[in-house]
């Protein structure tokens, strides 16, 4: 289980190599021309600072996109509800996320639980390979769908590892039928006359973003009609325009000054265009209790107070890219979202003892796969070999006495699929969820953030962990791997502007 620990290795290696420090794109390198006239919503939109469906900013919803990477464990689940477990958007449901998803040292049944629990599954390849082929990225696929139950209509977001993409990962992007990929940076301020902080657009006449660092795109490049960009947006430092970060920027700096960044970032969105204003995170650097992390409770105070002090502005919403996503596509002003049924929040009930990614019903069923590189849990049947690109979905384990666990069905959503039993148990779209939400509000009404008023003065409450406070179990890993690490976290501390 020392490989627990590998999960962290290739980030922080990266971020001793991969940061970059100013504008990834000007407006003479994009070269961009789009004829507005023939690209209309809901398939086609046009790179444009403006809000799509001409909506003015005072009628436009501010999104924060909450998104994690790489492996999903306790740890880094942990980490995410360190952040939203206590959070209410304005219509009271608690706020969505996306996770991109990489397999390596994935423990499924986390996976089905996110996804049951309303968060966007998307792809971040199989093994968080660099320049990802097909394989790389159709194996995640299958293999989520296969293992953790994840409709494959569900999971319609691509984010390249290490950002680092070229045409031809976006070209195998769009032939496999995703809807959108968010590999690109803006990196010029919103304030800032020539900013690349697009909305998100498609590439019916190519990429506005990254057109200095990425070969061979812009000026009409790549041509992939339908398929959307939801460009990552940077956050700046005292260096303005040259001083970008971008994934996990409490890395980059003491807590106050990564603090101003993010409000100052935030509030240039919030005045300005509302373009989405996003939180990319690799939790692991967020984690309480992963061996060979730093103490993380002061980061993760900090980014608790930047969202306690957003989400107390009027019509902030924390979304998932998918949310972000639906509202893009069909764009309606603030005093209809409280309808937009992609911000309910709609509970399955299923009170059964099936494994649906349910916790509460789950207990006892999850079949434990043991493998030595990195054992996980699944409902859906333990392989007889990890995933890997070659076979994605390898054959599944016999296990004496037991019946083989039947895989998720196209016909029947993730809760109510009885893989043991291998049925539906609903038949009826009607009865597969209930809507909890609450007519909308004003914002802050009856957020964690400190009531109605602009200050914070409130505590954010105490957070209860995904596993109910019970310690997980890891192994300590050799003294080797303990130098290796150390060296990475460092590296990752002391990186220059933006860790990818
Ligand atoms: C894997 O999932 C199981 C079942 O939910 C859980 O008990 C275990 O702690 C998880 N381990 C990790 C490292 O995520
Ligand atoms: C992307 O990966 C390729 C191949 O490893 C490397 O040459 C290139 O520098 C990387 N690009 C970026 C922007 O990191
Ligand atoms: C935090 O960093 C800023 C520069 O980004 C510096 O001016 C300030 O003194 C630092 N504060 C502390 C407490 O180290
Ligand atoms: C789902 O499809 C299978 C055959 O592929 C069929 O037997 C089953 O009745 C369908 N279930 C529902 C709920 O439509
Ligand atoms: C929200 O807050 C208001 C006043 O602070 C209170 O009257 C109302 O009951 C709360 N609603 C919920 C669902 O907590
Ligand atoms: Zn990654």
């Amino acid at each position: 289980m020392l490989s627990l620990l590998l999960l962290a290795l290739p980030l922080l290696a990266r971020a001793q190599d991969g940061s970059l420090s100013g504008p990834t794109s000007s407006a003479s390198a994009a070269n961009y021309h789009c004829d507005a006239t023939k690209c209309k919503l809901p398939t086609c939109a046009c790179a444009s600072t403006s809000a799509p469906g001409g909506i003015a900013p005072a009628d436009t919803p501010q999104f924060i996109v909450f998104t994690a990477d790489d492996a999903v464990q306790s740890y880094t689940i942990n980490a995410v509800n360190s952040f939203l477990a206590q959070r209410k958007n304005p219509n009271g449901c608690p706020p969505k996320m996306t996770y991109y998803t990489s397999l390596s040292y994935t423990n499924y049944t986390l996976v089905t639980d996110w996804y049951v629990a309303g968060n966007e599954i998307a792809d971040h390849t199989m093994t968080h390979a660099e320049l990802p082929d097909a394989a790389e990225i159709n194996g995640n696929l299958i293999a989520l769908n296969a293992l953790a139950g994840i409709p494959l209509s569900a999971i319609q977001g691509f984010r390249a590892p290490f950002l680092n993409y070229t045409t031809q990962t976006l070209q195998n992007v769009a032939a496999a039928g995703f809807l959108y990929d968010s590999s690109a940076t803006s990196s010029i301020p919103a304030t800032d006359p020539g900013t690349d902080a697009y909305w998100p657009y498609t590439l019916d006449y190519g990429l506005a973003n990254d057109c200095l660092s990425v070969p061979d795109i812009c000026s009409g490049k790549p041509v992939l009609p339908g398929l959307w960009e939801i460009p990552m947006y940077a956050i700046f430092d005292e260096k303005g325009a040259a001083g970008p970060h971008l994934m996990d920027p409490w890395l980059d700096g003491n807590t106050s000054a990564v603090l101003t960044w993010m409000k100052n970032a935030f509030t240039a969105h919030y005045n300005g265009q509302r373009q989405p204003f996003g939180i990319y995170t690799h939790p692991i650097h967020l984690a309480t209790g992963y061996p060979g992390v730093a103490d993380p409770t002061a980061m993760v105070a900090m980014v608790n107070e930047f969202l306690d002090w957003a989400q107390v502005q009027p019509n902030v919403w924390i979304v998932s890219n998918m949310q972000l996503m639906d509202w893009v596509r069909n764009p309606v002003p603030l005093s209809q979202l409280g309808t937009a049924d992609y911000l309910k929040c709609s509970t399955p009930q299923v009170s059964q003892n099936i494994c649906n990614g349910m916790p509460t019903n789950e207990a006892g069923l999850l079949s434990h796969c043991a493998f030595s590189d990195f054992p996980f849990f699944t409902c859906y049947g333990c392989p007889e070999t990890p995933p890997t690109t070659a076979d994605p979905n390898p054959p599944q384990a016999t296990v004496s006495g037991q019946p083989l666990r039947s895989r998720l069905p196209a016909n029947c959503s993730t809760p109510f699929w009885d893989p043991i039993k291998g049925q539906c148990l609903c038949t009826d779209s009607s009865c597969a969820f209930t809507d909890n939400s609450r007519p909308i509000g004003p914002n802050g009404a009856n957020l964690t953030g400190g009531g109605t008023g602009g200050a914070h003065t409130t505590p954010t409450p105490s957070y209860v962990p995904f596993d109910n406070g019970s310690p997980l179990p890891y192994l300590v890993p050799d003294a080797g791997v303990w130098a290796a690490l150390f060296v990475g976290l460092a590296g990752a501390v002391f990186a220059g502007a933006i860790i990818l």
